[in-house]
């Protein structure tokens, strides 16, 4: 496996991986690699000819009293793990490298970005939709591929993808669980060995609230209500949003119907998590 710091170095191999006609899938990851991101991987493996896997941890989408600094780092276990899936480029930039002295461009998806997870973080979404920008403009990919468990990230980078013109197809892939449910996530890692237990309510109340759409339950706010109440068992978590919105534009969907997605945010103790499901 091929691991590339240096900007020009990557630009100048993906370009020559065009120029051999090669098929180049991407995995922009920011490290702390999981079963979830090793899923992509595999995908990414099947789909292209040559898989490169970007590790960096993006300043720019994190809040000023967010967990840049204590986000998991694990540099050498991730490059055991990228290695064992037989990716053939590991791309690791430094932050001063992306964004240099007097970096001022920034990518807003208007609309998409200020709602939901973007409303209680924000600036998240703009630095998202930066970084993979850049990203896309110095791997050069065909296909990209992220993961459903960011669903918001997936619709905003989707439209900026299309909108810029990047020419990257985007390939969403569906979240990997743990066997209690749990979305598979980087920030597990900050959950007490309690609050892991209490973290299987996030899955349990989407799956009630689906199972009260397969029995025919169509209303917004029944749903809503069922996640609510499911999350009221749970005295160490603490519901920050549901929504029951149109998986392209994000728009709150009063009649519910296959295809319609329900996303929640929530606390467990002092760790944010997020999860979704499409009906
Ligand atoms: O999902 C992530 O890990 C990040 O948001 C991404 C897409 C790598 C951009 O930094």
């Amino acid at each position: 496996m091929k691991i590339i710091e240096d900007i020009s170095e990557m630009q100048r191999y993906a370009a020559q991986l065009r120029q051999n006609g090669k098929v180049v899938g991407f995995v922009p990851t920011m490290g702390a690699l999981h079963q979830g991101h090793l899923s992509l991987m595999e995908c990414a493996r099947r789909e292209s000819d040559h898989v490169v896997v970007s590790l960096f941890v993006n300043p720019a989408q994190f809040g000023p009293k967010e967990d840049y600094n204590k986000y998991p780092r694990d540099l050498k276990g991730d490059i055991e793990k990228v290695a064992a899936i037989g990716v053939d480029t590991l791309f690791t930039p430094t932050a001063s490298q992306i964004y240099p002295e007097g970096y001022r461009t920034y990518i807003e998806v208007e609309g998409l970005s200020d709602i939901l997870c973007g409303k209680i973080r924000p600036g998240h979404f703009r630095g998202v939709a930066t970084v993979v920008l850049k990203l896309f403009n110095i791997v050069r990919p065909h296909k990209a591929f992220f993961g459903q468990k960011d669903f918001q990230q997936t619709v905003v980078i989707k439209k900026m993808a299309e909108d810029l013109n990047t020419d990257v197809t985007v390939i969403v892939f569906p979240t990997v669980r743990e066997p209690d449910g749990l979305a598979m996530s980087s920030r597990n890692q900050y959950l007490s060995r309690e609050e892991r237990i209490s973290a299987a309510i996030l899955y349990r109340s989407l799956l009630e609230a689906r199972l009260l759409f397969e029995k025919g339950e169509h209303s917004e706010d029944k749903l809503r209500d069922a996640i609510t109440t499911t999350f009221m068992s749970e005295p160490s978590s603490q519901l920050e949003y549901v929504a029951i919105v149109n998986g392209n534009t994000l728009q709150e969907e009063t009649d519910v119907q296959k295809g319609t997605v329900i996303t929640i945010a929530a606390r467990i103790g002092k760790t944010r998590l997020i999860d979704n499901i499409i009906l």
